[in-house]
């Protein structure tokens, strides 16, 4: 990795996730996303990567979860992969944005009908009574959506983390470990103009 500085980090995020659907024993696109509410408290929890592109990293869910409510107060998150089995971890820190309708629309359609019923039943991140209330409900979407196409929720979307920064972490003996930094460079007039790197003591 000390000879990547010239890379795409897209490129080397590609390749270390490769490796890690090859070696991980499930859900290698496992990532922990945090966020802040308005006040700058943080929380964090696991989410999985569905999209990536020179833009950003994707995932979806439900905007009115405690998560859903924080992107939407303050637009800012931090993603953090790590997969045992290859001992790296990659950190991912930038604003967010909601994906496009479309984008969303195309990745719902290609869930389960099932899980396309559960991301209208689930109230997610809301108080629940017991677990009968989310089966009855359950029961009510599928019945109501029996025939035809599930709609996608309008609560339920994706976001893109649009990196400022992504660091690719990998552990070396001693604890003497690999850790090179890409940094999102701006020209003078504010244009995204590449990325700049920088290796940094473990
Ligand atoms: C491996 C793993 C993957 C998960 N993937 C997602 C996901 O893609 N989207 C999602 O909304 N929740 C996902 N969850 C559940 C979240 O971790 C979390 O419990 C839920 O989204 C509610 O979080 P919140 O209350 O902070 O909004 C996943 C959990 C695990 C353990």
């Amino acid at each position: 990795m000390t000879d990547s500085t010239d890379r795409d980090p897209y490129d080397l995020f590609a390749e270390w996730m490769k490796e890690a659907e090859q070696s991980e024993p499930n859900d290698p696109n496992a990532m922990a996303l945090a966020t802040a509410d308005a006040n700058g408290i943080p929380s964090v929890r696991m989410v999985l990567l569905k999209g990536i592109d020179p833009r950003g990293f994707v995932f979806y869910t439900n905007t009115e979860s405690r998560k859903g409510t924080q992107l939407l107060a303050n637009r800012n998150a931090a993603l953090c992969f790590h997969w045992k089995s290859l001992r790296r971890q990659v950190r991912v820190e930038g604003p967010v944005e909601v994906v496009t309708d479309a984008e969303a629309d195309a990745y719902f359609e290609s869930r389960p009908r099932e899980s396309r019923i559960g991301a209208w039943a689930s109230l997610q991140s809301r108080p629940l009574e017991g677990r009968w209330e989310l089966e009855k409900r359950v029961a009510q979407f599928a019945a109501k959506y029996a025939i035809g196409t599930v709609p996608r929720p309008p609560h339920w979307t994706g976001f893109r983390v649009l990196p400022s920064r992504i660091e690719f972490w990998r552990d070396r003996p001693f604890r003497l470990h690999d850790r090179l930094v890409f940094l999102r460079a701006e020209g003078t007039d504010g244009t995204q103009t590449g990325w700049t790197t920088e290796h940094l003591y473990p």
